[in-house]
């Protein structure tokens, strides 16, 4: 179809789509999205199902292996994650580098990258228990390398992984524990952010997975792939978004306010972050979910005042007619961004938690990018704007 062309100097038949808005770049059976009717099914089983009845391991089982885990593979799968959650201390060296003040998220996308020059093996994607191998080191690890972004910034000394803790357990203990004495973390906390990650698994072609896919199509090993990915959601307009909500809602400060500030949203002064989703026009149902986990957290931490806000300001929002009219739901930024203050977590760790949730999803979709015959090296047409056939005028001539 290139070759049909309205004259020699034209680029020929080509979709002109930034941003892919409409334009498919693979055939995936991972994740399903209806955003009509606000629907997220993780090869084919329903977020909420998930959230409510499995864990995060095995969410993770499955988006990887397509299928749940007999009880002899879930066992297999959680002991080998658990033995490689520690690193080689050469990272832990790496890491310890950093300015004081380094963004978590720089450091975590930089020692994932790293990780590929200490399993040079990694590049031999073509071996089946190779890329196995990789992917249970990476959805170890990532906890690991997290928890020791933060303790870098608050100048603590980074706490090895316990073990004997679940996945959950392990991280808050490597983020919070203080002293020699075991770390007992509150099984309430733990689950709660068990769900969160299991909300973040996967999203389809989002921004970051995207990433992970045009990185990893030029056949590069996973860390570095993965690496790219982190480097997307980095960015404001993908992870960033639940640390605007916060910021919005302290503005805010108390109901009374909300009027006003809803007035300002709709003469265009400013969005209501936390609302909208290029995908869902409907409730995004894993905001429906979060919300609930609010509950549970807050019995443990003392409710965060903010939530009075957000709840009214979702409540006057649904009821009017401009975002009803656009169809502006809540979506999961909404409400995550409570409750990773409530669990202390600075604004900076938002993104490092979304990014140790979506890692099985971006490795899912990285596996079968790998093995799909049809898959290509990415590599979009452009649409040429600049000159043509210069004459090229030796500096000395030109000066
Ligand atoms: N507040 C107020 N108005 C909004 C909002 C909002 N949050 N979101 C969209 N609109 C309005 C737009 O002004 C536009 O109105 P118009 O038709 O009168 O011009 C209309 O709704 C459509 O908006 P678009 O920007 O075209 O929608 P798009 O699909 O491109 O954007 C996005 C989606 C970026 C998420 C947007 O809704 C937004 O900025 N939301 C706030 C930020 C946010 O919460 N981001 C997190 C997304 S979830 C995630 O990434 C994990």
């Amino acid at each position: 179809l290139g070759q049909i062309k309205a004259a020699d100097d034209q680029p020929g038949l080509a979709t002109y789509d930034p941003g892919f808005v409409n334009t498919a770049s693979c055939r995936s059976s991972v994740t399903y999205i209806d955003g009509e009717a606000g629907i997220l099914e993780y090869r084919g089983y329903p977020i909420e199902q998930l959230a409510e009845k499995s864990s995060f391991l095995e969410v993770a089982y499955l988006l990887i292996h397509g299928d749940l885990p007999t009880k002899d593979q879930y066992d297999d799968w959680v002991h080998h994650i658990t033995y490689h959650t520690f690193v080689h201390e050469n990272v832990k060296a790496f890491m310890q580098g950093f300015r004081y003040d380094a963004h978590p998220m720089g450091m975590l996308m930089a020692s994932v990258g790293a990780l590929s020059t200490f399993y040079p093996e990694a590049s031999d994607i073509a071996d089946a228990d190779n890329r196995h191998i990789q992917m249970v080191r990476m959805i170890a690890k990532m906890p690991t390398l997290g928890a020791w972004a933060f303790r870098h910034a608050q100048g603590k000394p980074y706490v090895y992984p316990d073990n004997d803790l679940s996945y959950s357990e392990n991280f808050l203990s490597m983020l919070f524990k203080m002293s020699e004495v075991k770390y007992d973390p509150d099984p309430r906390i733990a689950k709660a952010l068990d769900t969160l990650f299991i909300l973040h698994a996967d999203h389809e072609q989002n921004c970051s997975t995207n990433a992970v896919r045009s990185v990893g199509s030029s056949q590069v090993d996973p860390y570095s792939a993965v690496a790219a990915g982190i480097g997307a959601l980095f960015g404001p307009l993908h992870g960033g978004a639940n640390e605007a909500v916060l910021k919005m809602l302290r503005r805010i400060g108390k109901t009374s306010e909300i009027p006003a500030f809803i007035d300002g949203v709709k003469n265009g002064n400013e969005r209501l972050m936390g609302f909208g989703h290029r995908v869902y026009k409907n409730y995004d149902p894993r905001a429906k979910i979060i919300k609930k986990a609010c509950d549970d957290v807050f019995e443990v931490t003392g409710v965060n005042p903010l939530l009075e806000v957000a709840m009214e300001l979702e409540k006057i929002a649904l009821e009017d007619e401009y975002f009803v009219k656009r169809k502006l739901y809540p979506n999961v930024d909404f409400y995550s961004g409570l409750i990773y203050e409530a669990l202390q977590f600075p604004p900076e760790m938002f993104t490092v938690l979304f990014a140790i949730g979506r890692t099985p999803g971006w490795l899912a979709q990285w596996l079968e990018l790998v093995q799909d015959k049809e898959q290509k090296i990415a590599r979009p047409k452009q649409i040429y704007t600049g000159e043509r056939k210069l004459d090229f005028v030796p500096a000395e001539e030109r000066w």
